[in-house]
C-alpha cells in the first residue's frame, strides 16, 4: 500500500469493499459475464445490420474519388441514376442543410465534397437502391472527370511546406535548452511510428427510419450518439429534436466511431427523408479501410541529455502528425501525445513542440490511447538508447527516471502526480517475473546462439484518465423501477464490447441490492440522456456509473423515506441488503414488495442522474493545469525470440500487472488488458499501413494488412490485476479506468524486439527499430545493426537505422 493510499481508508465504506457482497448476485466486484457474451457467442447479438428492414428499405453505396486532390470538373451520373434498382443519388448539392459533419466545428468534413476532392477514395456521391449489389453496380457507371493539384502524401512533406490542420503547440517545463547545453551525455534521433486501422468487427453502419414531419430515427453504430444526432440534424437543416440516434451495441469502435460514423449517418439520413423509405448504409470493410481515418502516424526528432545514471536532465522533442485531410480530432490527440511525453518518467527541463500536418489522406482520428501511445513509444525508445549509451540495464534507467512520491513528481504541463504506484507495482512484477535471472539466462543463450535470439524488455505505463478536454467530463442516466420491482436502466454510454454496460448494471445492483438479473440494461437513445459525451477516453465506467448510482441513490431515498414514514422508524433504520429492505428491528420486505407500496402511495419510481468529474482543469494557452483526474499505472516484461535470417519473431512469455483500482468485475478487466495488449502488439509489430505513389491506400484488407491472429498470442502469458490497486481519488467503488491504458503495455514487445536485434551487435550497436517493427523491418536492422559493428572504429556508441 503507497502512503497516499494507507492514509484515508475508512473500511466501512462500501466503496472500498474489497469482495463482492455476500449473498447479492452480480454487484460490485463479481467477475459477471459480460451481459452480451452468450449471445455474441450464438450469433443472437443484434447488431444494426441485423435489425429486421421493413418493407421498403433502401441500400447505399457510396462512388469514391480516383486520385487524391483535384477539382471535380465533370460529374455525370445519368448512366448511374438509369442502373437497375436505384432509386436516389445524392451529391453536396443534395445536402438540405449545412454540408459539414466535422466533430469540433471547424467546417472541413464535407458530407460529400463540393468541387473538391481530398484524398484518394473520398466519396463524392452515393447510390440509394433497392439492394446493396444494385446500388455497388450503379457506383461503377459513374463519369467524373478531374483538374489534378498537387497532393501532399506523407507527413514530411506536409512538415516541410508547413501544411497544418491546427495551429503547432508548445508545452514545456524549465529551460530545455540549458539544461541540454549542460548534459554529460547527449544523443538525439528521429523515430517513425505508423499508423494503425481500427479493423472493428463491424464496420460504419447506420440504418435510417423516417418518422412523421420530416423526423428520422437512426440506428447507427458510433460511440458519440449525440454529436451524430446534432450533426445530422444540421445536415438535414433540422433542429436536434427531429433526430433520435440509438445504439444497442457496436462491434467494437475502438475510437474509430467517436467521430466518424456522423458522415455515414448523413447519407442514410437524407435519403430516408427524401425518400419516405428506411436507408441503410452499410461500408464495405475495403471501402471502410479506405474511407475512414485511422492512428495518427507521426515523425519524432529527439534530443536528449542524461548524466552518468542515464537521468534525463534535459529532452527537446518535436512530434509530427499526419492528421489528414481535415482536422477532426487532431488538436486533442496531439496534445494527448504531448501528455505523454513523459510516460512514468520526470522531465525536468522539457520542451515539446507538436505540428498537425495536412496531408492528402484520409482523415485520422481517435484510436485507443488517442495520441498518448505514440508519445509514449517515443519516450521508451530513448530510454533505451539512454541505456545502452551508458552500459546500464534499461530497467535501471527507467527506474531513475521515475516520478518521486514526494518530490520529482510535476509534469511538463505543472500537474502534480500524487498517485504514482509505480514503485511499489514495479517491486511486485520484478518479484514474479525473474527479470534479472531471465536477464542473464537470455545473454547465456544469446551467446550460443547464431541465428535465433532472445530478446527481453519490461516497460511501465502511466496514462491520464479524463477527457483533456475539461467540458467533456460530464455524464447523464435514467433509471426507472416498474410496479413489480424490475429495474429499466440507461445512460449516455454505448457498449462496444468494452462490458460497460454490465459494470454500469452491477453498481446499480448494488445500490439497490438486487441481483443483476433484475436489471434490463437499454440501448443508448438520445430521447432518453441528452447531450452526453462519447463514450471515449476509457471514462466510460467512471462517468457513467457515477450518474448511475446519482440517479438510484435519488430513487432510493425516495423509498426510505416512504419507508420510514409508513413504518414510524428513523430513516437510518431503513438498510437495504440482499434482497430485501429492513425497516427497524422487526420489518423486513422483498425490495418488490417496498416498490409496489411506495407505487400505492404515490411516490415516483423514476430518476435521472447526473455527473462531472471534479477537480480538473486546463489552461490550454499556458499549457498548464490539471487535465487528468488521475492516472492509470501497469507493466509489462516480454520476452521475444526472433530468426535474424528472416526477421520473424514472435512473443515467448509476457508478465503484466496492471493497476484498475478496486475492480468493479475482474474478468472485464482482464479482457480489456488482454485485448488492449495484443491491439498494441499489433500496431508495433505486424499492422502496417501502404499507400502508393498515387495516395491509393494498398492494405485495404485483411489479405494485406495483417493484424494479430490467435497464434500470435504470447506462448506463456501470465496476467495479474496489481493486488494493491486502489484508487486515492473518490471513483466509482474506487475503480480505475481500463480501456485504453493496456495498449501501451505493448510497448515491452516492441523493446523487447529490440533488445533481441541489439545482441546481434552484442549490444553495442544501438538499433533505431521504428513502429511496426515488421519481419521485414527487423531484419533490415539485423544487417544493419551486423554493418555497425564493422564501422565501430568509428564511432563509440554507433546507432544503426533500419
Ligand atoms: N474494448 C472493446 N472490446 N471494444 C472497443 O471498441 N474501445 C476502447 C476500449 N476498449 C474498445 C474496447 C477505447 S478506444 C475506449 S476509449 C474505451 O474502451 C471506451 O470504453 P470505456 O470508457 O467504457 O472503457
Ligand atoms: N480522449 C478521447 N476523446 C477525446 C479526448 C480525449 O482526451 N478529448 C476529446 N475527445
Ligand atoms: Mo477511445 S480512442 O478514447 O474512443
Amino acid at each position: 500500500m503507497s502512503d497516499n493510499a494507507s492514509k484515508t481508508i475508512d473500511t466501512k465504506d462500501p466503496d472500498e469493499l474489497l469482495a463482492p457482497t455476500p449473498g447479492l448476485s452480480g454487484g460490485v466486484r463479481s467477475a459477471s459475464k459480460h451481459d452480451s457474451g452468450p449471445k455474441h457467442v450464438a450469433g443472437e447479438a443484434v447488431y444494426v445490420d441485423d435489425i429486421l428492414e421493413p418493407f421498403g428499405t433502401l441500400h447505399l453505396a457510396p462512388g469514391a474519388a480516383n486520385i487524391a486532390h483535384g477539382r471535380i470538373t465533370k460529374m455525370d451520373l445519368s448512366k448511374v441514376r438509369s442502373a437497375p434498382g436505384v432509386v436516389c443519388v445524392l451529391t453536396a448539392d443534395d445536402v438540405p442543410g449545412v454540408n459539414d459533419v466535422s466533430p469540433a466545428h471547424t467546417h472541413d468534413d464535407p458530407v460529400l465534397p463540393d468541387g473538391i476532392v481530398q484524398f484518394y477514395g473520398q466519396p463524392v456521391f452515393c447510390v440509394a437502391a433497392e439492394t446493396r449489389e444494385q446500388a455497388r453496380n450503379a457506383v461503377k457507371l459513374a463519369e467524373i472527370e478531374y483538374e489534378e493539384l498537387p497532393a501532399i502524401l506523407s507527413v514530411k512533406e506536409a512538415l516541410e511546406k508547413q501544411q497544418f490542420v491546427a495551429p503547432p503547440h508548445v508545452m514545456a517545463q524549465g529551460d530545455a535548452k540549458s539544461a541540454l547545453a549542460r548534459a554529460k551525455h547527449r544523443r538525439s534521433g528521429v523515430m517513425e511510428i505508423g499508423g494503425q486501422d481500427h479493423f472493428y468487427l463491424e464496420g460504419q453502419i447506420t440504418f435510417a427510419i423516417p418518422q412523421e414531419d420530416g423526423d428520422v430515427l437512426l440506428h447507427c453504430s458510433t460511440q458519440h450518439p449525440s454529436e451524430v444526432q446534432h450533426n445530422i440534424a444540421n445536415v438535414l437543416g433540422r433542429p436536434a429534436n427531429a433526430v433520435t440516434v440509438e445504439v444497442r451495441r457496436m462491434g467494437g469502435g475502438f475510437g474509430g466511431k467517436e467521430t466518424q460514423a456522423s458522415q455515414w449517418a448523413a447519407l442514410a439520413a437524407i435519403v430516408a427523408v427524401k425518400t419516405g423509405r428506411p436507408a441503410k448504409m452499410r461500408l464495405d470493410r475495403d471501402d471502410d479501410m479506405v474511407m475512414t481515418g485511422k492512428r495518427h502516424d507521426f515523425i519524432v526528432e529527439y534530443d536528449v541529455g542524461f548524466d552518468d545514471d542515464g537521468r534525463i536532465c534535459g529532452l527537446d522533442i518535436q512530434y509530427a502528425a499526419n492528421c489528414g485531410f481535415s482536422a477532426d480530432l487532431s488538436a486533442a490527440i496531439c496534445d494527448r501525445a504531448m501528455f505523454h511525453t513523459d510516460n512514468a518518467y520526470f522531465l525536468g527541463d522539457v520542451e515539446i513542440r507538436s505540428y498537425r500536418c495536412k496531408t492528402n489522406l484520409v482523415s485520422n482520428t481517435a484510436f485507443r490511447g488517442f495520441g498518448g501511445p505514440q508519445g509514449m513509444v517515443a519516450i521508451e525508445r530513448i530510454i533505451d538508447e539512454i541505456a545502452m549509451t551508458i552500459g546500464r540495464d534499461p530497467l535501471d534507467v527507467r527506474i531513475a527516471n521515475y516520478y518521486g512520491t514526494t518530490d520529482r513528481n510535476t509534469t511538463p504541463y505543472h500537474m502534480t502526480v500524487e498517485d504514482n504506484v509505480l514503485p511499489e507495482l514495479t517491486d511486485d512484477i520484478l518479484a514474479s517475473c525473474d527479470y534479472r535471472k531471465r536477464r542473464k539466462e537470455i545473454d547465456a543463450f544469446n551467446a550460443e546462439s547464431p541465428v535465433i535470439k532472445r530478446g527481453l524488455s519490461i516497460t511501465p505505463v502511466k496514462f491520464g484518465i479524463s477527457f483533456t478536454t475539461t467540458f467533456l467530463n460530464q455524464a447523464g442516466a435514467l433509471i426507472h423501477i416498474y410496479q413489480d420491482g424490475s429495474v429499466h436502466l440507461n445512460h449516455g454510454g454505448t457498449e462496444m464490447g468494452q462490458g460497460l454496460f454490465i459494470k454500469v448494471a452491477q453498481v446499480v445492483a448494488e445500490e439497490f441490492q438486487i441481483d443483476l438479473d433484475r436489471i434490463k440494461i437499454t440501448a443508448t437513445n438520445t430521447g432518453k440522456v441528452p447531450n452526453t459525451s462519447a463514450t471515449a477516453a476509457s471514462s466510460g465506467a467512471d462517468m457513467n456509473g457515477m450518474a448511475a448510482r446519482d440517479a438510484a441513490m435519488t430513487i432510493k431515498s425516495r423509498l426510505i423515506a416512504f419507508a420510514a414514514e409508513k413504518y414510524g422508524v428513523v430513516e437510518a433504520a431503513v438498510r437495504f441488503a440482499p434482497g430485501r429492505v429492513i425497516v427497524g428491528d422487526v420489518t423486513e420486505l422483498e425490495f418488490a414488495d417496498l416498490v409496489k407500496q411506495a407505487y400505492l402511495a404515490r411516490v415516483s419510481l423514476s430518476a435521472t442522474g447526473y455527473y462531472a468529474t471534479p477537480k480538473i482543469h486546463y489552461d490550454r494557452e499556458t499549457a498548464s493545469g490539471r487535465p487528468f483526474y488521475y492516472f492509470a499505472y501497469g507493466m509489462a516484461c516480454s520476452e521475444v525470440m526472433i530468426d535474424t535470417l528472416t526477421g520473424e519473431y514472435k512473443a515467448t512469455r509476457v508478465d503484466i500487472s496492471h493497476d484498475v483500482g478496486r475492480s468493479l468485475n475482474p474478468a472485464i478487466d482482464r479482457g480489456q488488458i488482454e485485448g488492449g495488449f495484443i491491439q498494441g502488439m499489433g500496431w508495433l509489430t505486424s499492422e502496417e499501413l501502404w499507400w502508393d505513389d498515387a495516395g491509393r491506400l494498398r492494405t485495404h484488407a485483411p489479405s494485406t494488412y495483417k493484424i494479430p491472429a490467435c497464434s500470435d498470442r504470447p506462448e506463456d502469458f501470465r496476467l495479474e490485476l496489481w493486488s494493491s490497486g486502489r484508487n486515492v481519488e473518490k471513483t466509482i467503488h474506487r475503480s480505475k479506468a481500463v480501456g485504453e491504458p493496456p495498449l501501451m503495455l505493448a510497448i515491452s514487445v516492441h523493446r523487447a524486439i529490440a533488445d533481441a536485434i541489439a545482441s546481434v551487435g552484442d549490444y553495442k550497436v544501438i538499433p533505431m527499430l521504428n513502429a511496426p517493427a515488421t519481419p521485414e523491418a527487423v531484419l533490415n536492422a539485423v544487417a544493419n545493426v551486423a554493418k555497425g559493428m564493422i564501422a565501430q572504429s568509428h564511432d563509440a556508441v554507433p546507432a544503426a537505422g533500419e
